[in-house]
């Protein structure tokens, strides 16, 4: 069997008992590489004026190698073009992207110096899968450096119709070098049909299917790879954990009152702020709940050096204190706010706890959240998932309560409605999603991902 060799920005090492590190790449990307050798490869998240060879570390099976970057280089690549023009315009925010010309040379310097690190560990026949929209353009500087292996691309964001994809400047030139994958993953259809269309409206590619393109001389192929979850492991963890000191001390602290909950990266794209408006309407049209509900938001802080990034954050925490003031009583806090990060065992058991669990993004790729919450819950009394529209979950968890996170009286009216909801109802929408987590499990993503960028597969293009 080929070696996998993973490329990312960020690298996830399992901590010492061997669990993967928490996130949706990592859990994700551990899972396929299960049953083959691999070999991991990104940044170390550090910085140095002049970064020494790459570190290895080796569990006998799987090998991770990590580069540091030059601090100039993580400035323009990391803070720069990914973070203020890549990620916002793919989330569909281009009023946020702050775009500059010295940003896309060090996006493409990185590349390049990932490439040149990359290149010697490589052997012919390696399959590489490459990860998200800080290395688009790594397999043009692997082609250049004359590796001819098959390399796959997975975005785990989302990716928006060509209209938007067209506000990037230097759009060709950065999302043409997609040509150069053999296979170009998307977490959603929908993700899929706006790349089709931007590749054929705006590069001039052809696909007679929407499926394979041609482009020049290159031959790819575009699908959809929605990244599932362990769910029977997240729901066991959740289990495990509903007796433990956590869940008693959150379960005491509660006095009874109903558990919401959100647990998002501190990031504009998460919708917190809306989140907040809405429970901001629920409270004020609904007293009757006043007393009666604890909404706990946890949300990490994230990239806190990029000014949007400090910007949310104190617009959040200034909600906060906002509601806290205008609802909250000597013995009642409406919202508990929290930055810290959890363990993966902490967040199941919060999740498990909680009467509803708010996943509310303005726009997401997939949203793991979701699933882990549904997945969290007891199948004979479980909570209510109220789910945005516009995260690429709601594609498959159409049992859950759909909002449009734009809209705070249907987030306020969803809050009431599953606060009301009968059992049998909560019961039956809980098991018609976890049905659909059952059907798209971890390991799938990787496989199908990987059985598709395989050669006899591909070449049908
Ligand atoms: O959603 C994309 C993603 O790269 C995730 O894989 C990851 O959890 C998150 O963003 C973290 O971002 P960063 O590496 O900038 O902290």
């Amino acid at each position: 069997m080929s070696r996998l060799v993973v490329i990312s920005n960020r690298v996830a090492i399992p901590d010492e008992q061997g669990h993967p590190a928490p996130g949706g790449l990592a859990v994700a990307v551990h899972a396929s590489l299960q049953d083959r050798a691999g070999l991991w490869f990104g940044w170390s998240g550090q910085v140095a004026e002049a970064p020494a060879a790459p570190a290895t570390l080796d569990d006998g099976r799987l090998c991770y190698v990590l580069t540091d970057v030059r601090p100039q280089d993580f400035q323009e690549y990391y803070n720069g073009f990914a973070n203020r023009v890549l990620w916002p315009i793919l989330h569909y925010r281009v009023d946020l992207a702050e775009f500059k010309e010295a940003d896309l040379k060090g996006y493409l310097r990185v590349n390049e110096f990932f490439a040149e690190r990359l290149g010697p560990l490589i052997a012919e026949d390696d399959i590489l899968w490459v990860h998200d929209y800080h290395l688009i353009p790594l397999a043009v500087a692997l082609r250049a450096r004359g590796h001819g292996n098959r390399i796959g691309f997975f975005l785990h964001i989302p990716m928006p119709p060509p209209e938007l994809l067209a506000t990037l400047p230097h759009h060709r030139e950065v999302l043409g070098a997609l040509s150069e994958y053999n296979l170009i993953g998307l977490q959603t259809a929908g993700d899929v049909s706006n790349l089709g269309r931007y590749l054929t409206q705006v590069l001039g590619a052809s696909s007679s299917d929407g499926e394979h393109y041609h482009l020049g001389s290159q031959h790819f192929r575009l699908g959809a790879f929605p990244v599932g979850i362990d769910a029977e492991g997240f729901r066991k963890l959740a289990e495990q954990t509903a007796d433990g000191a956590l869940a008693e001390a959150l379960g005491s602290s509660l006095e009874g009152r109903a558990l919401l909950v959100g647990v998002d990266r501190l990031d504009y794209s998460k919708g917190i702020g809306n989140r907040l408006e809405g429970y901001e309407r629920f409270l004020e049209l609904h007293p009757e709940w006043h007393g009666r509900v604890s909404y706990l938001q946890i949300a990490p802080s994230s990239r806190s050096d990029i000014p949007e990034y400090i910007e949310i954050d104190a617009a959040v925490s200034a909600k906060v204190g906002h509601i806290n003031g205008r609802f909250g009583t000597a013995s009642w806090v409406p919202l508990r706010y929290v930055n810290r990060n959890h363990s993966r065992e902490d967040i199941a058991s919060i999740m498990r706890l909680a009467r509803i669990g708010l996943v509310t993004p303005l726009r997401d790729g997939m949203n793991l959240v979701a699933k882990e919450y549904v997945a969290a819950q007891n199948p004979a009394d479980p909570g209510v998932l109220i789910l945005s529209q516009f995260a690429g979950a709601a594609a498959e968890l159409d049992a859950a309560l759909i909002v449009n996170p734009h809209d705070r009286d249907a987030l306020a009216e969803a809050l009431v409605r599953a606060l009301q909801m009968p059992l049998a109802e909560r019961c039956a929408r809980h098991q018609a999603s976890y049905e659909v987590l059952l059907a798209n499990p971890i390991g799938s993503w990787g496989t199908n991902f990987i059985e598709a960028l395989m050669p006899a597969e591909v070449g049908l293009v």
